[in-house]
């Protein structure tokens, strides 16, 4: 049936209907699914090209005068206008919500200690988790016969795999083992004053166990400058560790060694679950380890090519893992690396 045969048919047979169901019979003849307009627009595509538009917009313009049509009679038999749609849908139902994603308990932490550091001023900046031997170890004054230069200690890449980036005559390459190779990298490219935090991920090849992964993240900060004291990493850590902790937490430092930090100490902070009485989680000494600090080394300062005794430096190295351990109260590593959705909804 033709475009004109239809408007003139409609016209004829919209006068005589008189009843709701009469009416919803004409609407599903002519609008319906099968009905008269569908079958013309199921025709366009076999028609030539120049005349499909043409015809597409005539339709169209009788749907709407049809579709006006049968609105006008609803009311004429109702005294009502055609039903809405939307009254059909409970709009006081519930919708269906989006499952929305947030950050991993790791990255808020880091997110949350590095936010502290760049209060006081600290830059941060990443480095890559490939780096040389030279900027993990020998850069660092770590020699070479030290035990964690171990291929049991550090994963080496094969030679096969290069990246001319990071490429040195002389350097093998490898997945850092902490994030103190990026001190090397700043302080090559940048004269102080310099602070600045470096968050990231480190690789040693570790047995899994539940405070052990062979992939863990640290936080490294260090500022140089002249006369930069030890009373000044002092006062950095303290503002730190009670910033994540809270303010009744108590620190100890208890000397150790590093080789590229002269003196160095491992910093303690009281147990945060037992205030120091002695616990399980501390193993009854009241304290609990949070990171390795010290003075960088005048060494490490020769090997970046900073004229000698003009500067002094700290540095500290922290766990993220450990911190966010402590600070909910998790107490397996393994946790943060399995993907179960009952333990990462938690944060
Ligand atoms: N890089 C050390 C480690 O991974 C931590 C550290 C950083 C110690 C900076 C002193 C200074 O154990």
């Amino acid at each position: 049936m033709d475009i004109g045969s239809i408007k003139a048919q409609i016209d004829s047979e919209i006068g005589s209907i008189s009843s709701p169901e009469a009416l919803e019979e004409l609407r599903v003849k002519y609008l319906g699914r099968r009905g008269l307009i569908a079958q013309l627009t199921g025709s366009i595509p076999n028609m030539p090209q120049v005349e499909r538009a043409a015809f597409g917009q005539e339709v169209n313009a009788l749907k709407n005068k049809i579709t006006f049509l049968i609105d006008e009679k609803q009311k004429g038999i109702t005294g009502k206008p055609a039903k809405p749609l939307l009254s059909s849908v409970d709009i006081g139902l519930p919708g269906i919500s989006q499952e929305v994603g947030h950050l991993h308990p790791i990255t808020k932490v880091t997110n949350e200690i590095c936010a502290i550091f760049s209060q006081m001023g600290f830059a941060i900046v990443e480095g890559p988790e490939v780096e040389t031997e030279y900027n993990n170890f020998t850069g660092l004054n770590i020699p070479l016969e030290h035990p964690s230069r171990d291929v049991f200690d550090t994963f080496y890449l094969k030679s096969g795999v290069q990246n001319s980036q990071l490429q040195t005559p002389n350097s093998k390459l490898l997945l850092r083992s902490h994030t103190s190779p990026v001190q090397i990298r700043v302080m090559k490219s940048r004269k102080p004053p310099l602070a600045v935090v470096v968050p990231g991920r480190v690789y040693r090849p570790d047995a899994v166990d539940a405070s052990h992964s062979f992939m863990f993240h640290q936080i490294e900060g260090f500022v140089v400058d002249e006369n930069i004291k030890f009373s000044d990493l002092k006062g950095t850590l303290e503002v730190i560790a009670k910033s994540v902790f809270g303010n009744k937490i108590k620190m100890r430092f208890r000397p150790h060694f590093f080789p590229f930090t002269e003196p160095s100490a491992e910093v303690d902070i009281s147990c945060i679950i037992c205030q120091g009485k002695g616990c399980s989680v501390c193993g009854q000494k009241g304290w609990l380890e949070i990171l390795g600090s010290g003075m960088i080394h005048p060494r490490v300062f020769k090997n970046v090519g900073y004229k000698s005794g003009r500067y002094t430096g700290f540095a500290f190295g922290m766990g993220v893992e450990r911190i966010a351990m402590l600070k909910y109260g998790i107490d397996d590593i393994r946790l943060f690396f399995e993907n179960d959705l009952r333990f990462l909804k938690q944060f």
